[in-house]
């Protein structure tokens, strides 16, 4: 079975699709890491994000791994370097290129051949995956997302106004949701979850009692 999480940054896909994944006993498939890792390896060779040939190259050529919680390029742990701030911004930028989506899409598709898997992203429901059984799109208000982002970064040590943070993910979401090419938007058979007002145990409460009505539903 495939269920994918897709929404805007913050909206708490990450969460909930561990969560999940880890309730279900799935596979957990994080697509902004892939993206964040050929943006990590962009800056790492000197390529500027609006170089596309260059861009497209390294995201053809990645050799990237996940292990738990941590990811790996080139065999070397970038779990932390990947959620830097400059790599959040070129990842933004290089996901707007049509061949480096789908270098992205066929891994993504690899990953689920034979698995039970939750993937969570911007275009799961509606383009790497439109046939998945389960579909789910999470949406919260900026301030909201903007402060929940404040608090991952504190704990990693990093602080920002949150005004400042909310600015940048109103911007980062109107590039994800304007770009040609699978655009930030749900699936019409996706089920819309507002998680402005739930915490992360609910979110997945709600998410785990839809997939196990549809796996007895299937079976049956
Ligand atoms: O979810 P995230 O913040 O780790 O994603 C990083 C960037 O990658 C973000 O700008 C959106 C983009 N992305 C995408 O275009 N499609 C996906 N399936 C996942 C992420």
């Amino acid at each position: 079975m495939i269920v994918t999480i897709d929404g805007p940054a913050g909206s708490g896909k990450s969460t909930a699709a561990k969560g999940l994944a880890a309730r279900l006993g799935f596979r957990f498939l994080d697509t902004g890491a892939l993206y964040r890792v050929t943006a990590y390896e962009c800056l790492r060779a000197g390529v500027e994000a609006n170089d596309e040939t260059a861009a497209v190259r390294i995201a053809e050529a990645l050799d990237v791994r996940f292990d738990g919680d941590r990811v790996y390029s080139a065999g070397i742990d970038v779990t932390t370097e990947i959620r830097t701030p400059e790599v959040t911004e070129i990842a933004s930028v290089v996901a707007r290129y049509a061949d480096v989506r789908q270098a992205m899409d066929r891994r993504q598709r690899e990953f689920a051949v034979g698995q039970n898997i939750v993937t969570e992203g911007r275009d799961q429901g509606t383009v790497v995956f439109p046939d998945a059984q389960c579909k789910f799109f999470l949406v919260a208000d900026a301030e909201e997302r903007a402060s929940r982002r404040k608090l991952e970064m504190e704990s990693q040590g990093q602080s920002i106004a949150l005004d400042e943070l909310t600015v940048q993910i109103e911007d980062r979401d109107r590039r994800d949701a304007d770009r040609s090419v699978a655009p930030l938007k749900a699936a019409d058979d996706a089920i819309n979850v507002e998680t402005s007002r739930l915490n992360a145990d609910e979110v997945i409460d709600l998410l785990e009692r839809t997939v196990r009505e549809r796996l007895i539903d299937n079976s049956g």
